[in-house]
């Protein structure tokens, strides 16, 4: 496959930080490469240790935990896809352990802090929107003077929609401030202008510093409740002007030298602005996504640079016209049964189907993104024949849940 490195024969041994929907294409791509993969997560039932050689329930935010648990595996690596938090773990526990690494400790809190990315993109001139650190509704309202609404209030520290809330206007202000607050593990939260127009997610890998643009991809998002949530990834984007470009700043700003990048941008009236930036591959099967679309195996580079194996720059060529990630999402309620996975899986075009959950499952109101139930991968003539393809075979699989009347 284009760009990764496999190196001898004997087993590598890799810690794979979580093992929920976010991880699965990479723990599947280790198992298919024999890699002996030890998957850490807090949730015993957690869709990804189904590809996982051994299993450790232990919170990736552990970093005790995660440091004792590579220490005793002897490990050869560490990696963190799809998830914010373990990308800085993962870095100091590899450094402790003198285990290689693609970024440094330092590199790592600046990708996993929205604050401070903010921070140095605001030095290095990345396109951004305007922004406020606040600690009291007070500290909002007078940050929102300048800032003006609408608005995006979310904690710094967090990422799956945790503590995110668009503010229309002075009446949601408080509220938002306050579940930001009290979701954020720091105490303040940030205000963010909202840069109104299409968004796009640039999925990229670092070579020694040269930043390699795999797939730029639509995002289409939920409304609020659901604010922010992804429900599809659409190639080619439509909508991608200066959207690599704003990506290079931006991982050029925080000095990413090596490893998958994944760069959320909208394109607003004054050109593509970096909402945030992850040191990571994308939690939205980006990488299954980017190898249907350009051929590049990009769960097998992020694998490769977990273990600090030479990797050659990728060269992505397109593989199909178009290709869909399709998020499903769940009546709510307690499954039962989930049906038309095969019929769905049988439609053209169709890469896999994926049903995060087991019956007995819980599904709340969506209003994140780990509310969502599955998730469709289809290739097509384009990006539209893609999603269309996509979104037929998400009409076959039905969620049967009961009784949703007592949790809504
Ligand atoms: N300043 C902003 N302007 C416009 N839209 C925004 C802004 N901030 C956030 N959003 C919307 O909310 C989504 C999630 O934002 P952000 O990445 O900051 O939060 P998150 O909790 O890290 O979510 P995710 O895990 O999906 O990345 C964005 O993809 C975008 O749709
Ligand atoms: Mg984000």
């Amino acid at each position: 496959m284009a760009g990764a490195a496999v190196e001898g024969t004997a087993e590598r041994r890799l810690l794979v930080l979580g093992a929920g929907p976010a991880q699965l294409g990479l723990l599947e791509a280790a198992q298919q490469q024999g890699i002996f993969t030890i998957a850490v997560d807090r949730d015993p039932g957690a869709p990804g240790f189904r590809f996982a050689s051994r299993r450790a329930i232990v919170s990736t935010e552990d970093e005790l935990g995660v440091e004792r648990l590579a220490d005793a595996e002897r490990v050869d690596g560490i990696v963190s896809p799809g998830s914010d938090w373990p990308v800085a773990v993962a870095a100091r526990v590899a450094e402790k352990l003198a285990l290689p690494h693609p970024i440094a400790p330092q590199t790592a809190i600046l990708a996993t802090s929205k604050l401070r990315q903010r921070e140095r993109f605001a030095e290095a001139g990345v396109p951004q929107p305007g922004y406020a650190v606040c600690r009291s509704p007070e500290d909002a309202a007078e940050a929102v003077r300048e800032l003006g609404y609408p608005c995006v209030v979310k904690a710094p520290d967090l990422q799956g929609q945790k503590g995110l809330t668009l503010v229309r206007s002075e009446a949601e202000l408080a509220g938002a401030v306050a579940f930001a607050i009290a979701a954020a593990r720091s105490g303040f939260c940030l205000i963010e202008q909202l840069v109104d127009g299409p968004e796009v997610t640039v999925n990229a890998f670092v070579v020694d510093g040269r930043f390699v643009p795999l797939t730029v991809t639509d995002r289409i998002v939920a409304e609020p409740p659901a604010f922010g949530v992804a429900l599809a990834h659409v190639w080619p984007a439509a909508h991608a002007d200066g959207a690599v470009e704003a990506a290079r700043a931006a991982a050029e700003a925080l000095e990413l030298r090596d490893g998958p990048v994944y760069v959320q941008l909208r394109v607003g009236r004054e050109g593509a602005q970096v909402v945030e930036l992850a040191a990571r591959v994308g939690g939205g099967h980006d990488a299954e996504l980017c190898e249907a679309a350009v051929g590049v195996d990009l769960n097998g580079l992020a694998i490769a640079a977990a273990f600090g194996d030479e990797v050659t720059p990728p060269a992505p060529e397109p593989r199909a016209g178009g290709a869909a990630v399709r998020f499903l999402v769940a009546p709510p309620g307690a499954l039962e049964q989930v049906t038309g996975i095969e019929q769905a899986s049988a439609l053209p075009g169709i890469r896999f189907v994926r049903v995060y959950r087991d019956p007995g499952y819980i599904y709340v109101p969506l209003r994140r993104g780990s509310d969502r139930a599955g998730a469709i991968l289809a290739t097509g003539d384009s990006a539209g024949d893609a999603l269309a393809r996509a979104d037929a075979a998400a009409k076959r699989v039905r969620f049967e849940t009961v009784n949703a009347e007592a949790l809504v």
